[in-house]
């Protein structure tokens, strides 16, 4: 199989799993000393009061109030499995990158996948109309490699600080402890960036089959590195082998009632039954001369390359073989992390990224303790020598005895970085101050979208829309998001007006003549006053 769950190399300690200790045994003390009866607890006579000496059972109780970790603040419905990745199109990759896992063919690459729901709670229905999350973890020989997207190229914000505002009204409102269509539309109405990103989710691809029939975008561009410190622009793109395949408002809102695990339970069943999901993985490559040409941001995470726009090269496959035996142990403790890359693989100055490389280690302290990549789902399978020692749960031997700071006592081989310094993103600086300001430009993929759109999807998307926005109370929060909504398409806006009761307001007017390249674009205007 190609997961397994090795004990980190190096380390000496020799540490039964609870995996073997579960298995072979019925019953034993949490000492692993095998007891009769787990139902047994020490009392004196019949109806007498307990026993303090009845250690076992303190502990069985004293344990199970501890069961609960936090959540994932977002994210925190979810499901997955095991897997491996296999590069198929080395000479690409090589052309722009020195990364290990995708420049042998054939080369598999054992990965764990872990899907889910943004908004809702660990316990709220998988169908619901939300973007859902693809998070990969590639186990590679050059150490962990996590690559977390969501089944969406685009995302409601190119501006980092609006996230915890943004999610906020989609949490329950802090009086009635409800969900709150107001604050949900009256939070996009005021930020029209998150245009495009709101027509993909009020389509049928709000509410997608289960987890196996999407298909899964970075989102963000990254950069592919080579050895000499050269760099290209790249996104990439996973697309389901089982096809594209959603539920009508109807079916998922019928789902939510009938099986609100329906997503969790299609991959495990499919996995059980050997019917192993697949995605092929492509890129897509810009070069930093292209991309100062390109007719959108490229730092710009509301925006899309578009398969018209940019060619797609396909660069490997991956499938997904095995469930987890432990779901806790194996994809609740998973830590993903955009930030957790291997050479050739780095960050863009997209600012959104660059928010999510300092966020998600940090929920990973919180949720998980300082030591979470010592957690068998989580640790790399090569060794790691780095200089941080102890905290709570040192599992893995601690790096044994070696000196734990950067001694000359021992022979130490640090690798050479393996990249030049470069300059060239500095020209991000203009780019970025232009991100704040919404311009006639962000309405072009809702258009494009739109227009992409059969009658019947236009159709859902409107009576989606209705549905969910004809519940906001705010005569004004209506208006303000059936105006934008008109800008994108007349006959658009008329329907939804239509359908929640309001008239089409004036439609606000968006600056034209602003590029990306422009330096000179005001810095407060991304929360508009019409
Ligand atoms: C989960 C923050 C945007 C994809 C999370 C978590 C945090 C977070 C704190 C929980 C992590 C954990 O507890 O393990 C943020 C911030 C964002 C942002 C601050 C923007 C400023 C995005 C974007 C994407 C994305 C743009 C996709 C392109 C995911 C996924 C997960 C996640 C897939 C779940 C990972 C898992 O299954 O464990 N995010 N996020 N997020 N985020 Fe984001």
């Amino acid at each position: 199989q190609a997961f397994s769950f090795d004990i980190e190399a190096g380390a000496d300690l020799q540490v039964a799993t609870s995996k073997e200790s579960a298995t072979s045994l019925e019953f034993t003390t949490d000492g692993g000393v095998p007891f009769f009866n787990p139902y047994v607890h020490q009392q004196i006579g019949s109806n007498g009061p307990l026993l303090l000496q009845d250690v076992r059972f303190v502990e069985t109780l004293a344990h199970f109030v501890r069961e609960r970790i936090p959540e994932r603040v977002v994210h925190a419905k979810g499901a997955g499995a095991h897997g491996y990745f296999e590069a198929t199109n080395a000479d690409f990759v090589k052309q722009y990158s020195i990364m290990y896992v995708f420049t042998e063919n054939g080369l598999k690459t054992p990965i764990t996948i872990r899907f889910s729901t943004v908004g809702g709670e660990s316990g709220s229905a998988d169908s619901a109309r939300d973007p859902r999350g693809f998070a990969i973890k590639f186990r590679t020989k050059q150490g962990i490699l996590d690559i977390v997207m969501n089944n969406t190229p685009v995302f409601f914000i190119r501006d980092p600080a609006k996230f915890p505002h943004f999610i906020h009204t989609q949490k329950r409102n802090p009086q009635t402890h409800l969900r709150d269509h107001d604050l949900f539309w009256d939070y996009l109405g005021s930020n029209p960036e998150s245009l495009y990103q709101v027509m993909r989710l009020f389509s049928d691809l709000g509410t997608p089959y289960g987890f196996r029939h999407m298909n899964g975008w970075t989102g963000h561009t990254y950069r592919w590195v080579k050895s000499n410190g050269s760099w290209v622009y790249v996104k990439l793109f996973a697309e389901t082998m089982q096809g594209i395949k959603n539920f009508t408002n109807a079916d998922a809102t019928n789902l939510q009632g009938a099986n609100p695990d329906f997503a969790t339970q299609d991959l495990f069943d499919s996995i059980q039954n050997n019917d192993y999901p697949g995605w092929t993985l492509y890129a897509q490559v810009l070069t930093p001369s292209q991309a100062e040409k390109f007719k959108y941001n490229v730092l710009d995470l509301t925006k899309d390359w578009g398969f018209d726009d940019v060619n797609k090269t396909e660069i490997g496959r991956f499938y997904l073989t095995e469930n987890p035996t432990n779901y806790f142990a194996e994809i609740e403790q998973a830590a993903f992390s955009p930030g957790r890359t291997v050479p050739g693989w780095e960050p863009s100055t997209d600012p959104v990224l660059q928010a999510r490389l300092f966020s998600y280690g940090d929920a990973h302290r919180y949720r998980l303790g300082t030591n979470n990549l010592q957690i068998p789902v989580n640790a790399p399978t090569v060794p790691v020598a780095n200089f941080e020692r102890d905290g709570f749960m040192t599992v893995n031997g601690n790096q044994g005895s070696r000196p734990n700071y950067h001694s000359t006592l021992e022979r130490i081989n640090t690798p050479p970085i393996p990249y030049i310094e470069d300059t060239h993103q500095q020209w991000t600086g203009g780019a970025v101050r232009s991100l704040t300001q919404v311009t006639a430009i962000d309405f072009d993929w809702p258009k494009r979208f739109w227009s992409s759109l059969s009658a019947q999807d236009q159709q859902n998307l409107i009576s989606n829309v209705v549905g969910h926005l004809g519940a906001a109370k705010s005569q004004s929060v209506k208006q303000r998001q059936v105006a934008l909504f008109a800008l994108v398409d007349k006959s658009l806006g008329e329907a939804i007006a239509k359908g929640v009761n309001v008239s089409v307001p004036a439609l606000p007017n968006f600056p034209t003549n602003v590029t990306w390249l422009d330096t000179t674009v005001s810095s407060n205007s991304s929360t508009l006053n019409y």
